[in-house]
């Protein structure tokens, strides 16, 4: 049997190498937010610019493994997929209140998924798909789209991600 002092050292080291995760994961979105400037301002298309900007996610961040960007179908209830990086999916038309992209469009939160497979109202696109978040977007207030995220590393979202990505999302509404 162990000392009991082994399981207040592991409990106390795990928590640690926790902080440091978190602390890791900020200095990699702080290095990431001036390069999505730098694409925002760019002298490019809005569409090219949104589509560097979901390459670069998907490239620099480890947990991103799809990056793409949906909007609101003109006057219909429904998302159109726009840019995207990551394989693609068959999913390019989504209606309003089905799977995770469709109840953002009317719920205008954050959606984190920490395990796909809890949800009911979930629309895979691949099975090595483990968890999703969808953070929605604004332009004058009006939720016109949304980031979606899917990675393949199961629970791996947290707070960080969530500023970041509305970060982005005002970045990207701009150009607009
Ligand atoms: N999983 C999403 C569908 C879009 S794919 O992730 C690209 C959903 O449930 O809405």
């Amino acid at each position: 049997m162990e000392h009991p002092l082994f399981y207040f050292y592991r409990s106390d080291y795990t928590k640690q190498y926790e902080q440091f995760l978190l602390l890791q994961k900020k200095v990699m979105f702080s290095a990431l937010r001036p390069k999505v400037s730098c694409i925002v301002d760019s002298n490019t298309s809005a569409d090219a610019k949104m589509q560097a900007i979901c390459e670069i996610l998907k490239a620099e961040v480890p947990h991103y493994d799809w990056v793409g960007f949906y909007f609101k179908n003109g006057d219909k209830r429904e998302l159109k997929l726009g840019s995207y990086a990551g394989a693609p999916t068959d999913h390019t038309i989504i209606p309003y209140g089905k799977g995770i992209c469709g109840q953002v469009a009317e719920s205008n939160q954050n959606f984190v998924v920490p395990d796909v497979q809890a949800q009911d109202n979930y629309i895979a696109c691949s099975i090595t798909v483990k968890a999703e978040i969808v953070v929605p977007l604004f332009v004058n207030g009006e939720n016109i789209g949304q980031i979606d995220i899917d990675s393949n590393t199961p629970d791996p979202f947290t707070k960080a991600d969530e500023r970041f990505l509305e970060f982005v999302n005002f970045e990207v509404a701009k150009i607009l």
